[in-house]
């Protein structure tokens, strides 16, 4: 059994609208975007919400109150599932093609974890304030995105012992990848960016326009 476990609880801080989740895009908020495209390939969806807001209607998902931060709204969604593959995607990220999702599935069935990720293409370059401070080759530089799937067993020990060491990271496949397990880079897609800023949101909007114009 599958179950993917979405993220949505953070504040928005940076875009500046309320909570990300529930912020539109070509009139679909970015939660329901993220569901559409998992729930038809998994068995269970579960939702990290905000304190005190509730379910919109209609999205085929359990919700549970996220937490504080990012890594313990994934620790409560992985208290709520039986399930012994478990995707954890952002609902920030709401253009997520079905292939990219396949492919993660065949490669966490291979390895028992797996993230999705992005040759890094751009020149890297360290900055002290405002001035190049050095390259950094990007030769073997991926930028990760989600989703990212585990067997849950070892999601589990992943969050314990990083809660037991007091370790806080901003995705879980780092938290795996401490333990020593390998982790597996499936390519990603450009179109998985993660909506952050109000220049993301219109990116976003002009993506949805193509996009929902797709049958998928
Ligand atoms: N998230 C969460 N619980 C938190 C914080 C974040 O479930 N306490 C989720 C967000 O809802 C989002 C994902 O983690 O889907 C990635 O986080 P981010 O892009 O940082 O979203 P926000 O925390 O909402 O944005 P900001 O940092 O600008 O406030
Ligand atoms: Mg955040």
């Amino acid at each position: 059994m599958r179950a993917a476990l979405i993220p949505a609880a953070g504040s928005g801080t940076r875009l500046g609208q309320g909570p990300k989740a529930f912020v539109e895009v070509a009139g679909v908020s970015l939660l329901a975007r993220s569901v559409a495209a998992l729930a038809p390939l998994v068995d269970e969806v579960l939702v990290a919400l905000p304190a005190g807001m509730d379910l919109p209607p209609g999205l085929p998902v359990r919700a549970v109150e996220g937490g504080a931060t990012r890594q313990e709204s994934v620790a409560r969604l992985l208290a709520a599932t039986r399930a012994d593959v478990v995707l954890v995607h952002d609902a920030a990220r709401p253009f997520l093609p079905g292939g990219v999702v396949r492919a993660l599935l065949a490669a966490v069935a291979e390895t028992g974890a797996a993230t999705v990720a992005l040759p890094v293409a751009d020149t890297l370059v360290r900055g002290e304030g405002d001035l190049w401070a050095g390259g950094v080759p990007r030769e073997g530089l991926w930028a990760v995105q989600t989703p990212q799937a585990f067997r849950r067993e070892l999601l589990w020990r992943a969050h314990a012992a990083a809660q037991a060491e007091g370790v806080s990271a901003t995705d879980d496949a780092g938290l795996v990848a401490r333990l020593g397990v390998p982790v597996r880079l499936v390519p990603g897609d450009a179109r998985l960016f993660k909506v952050t800023t109000p220049g993301d949101l219109a990116l976003a909007g002009a993506l949805a326009r193509v996009w929902d114009a797709e049958a998928r």
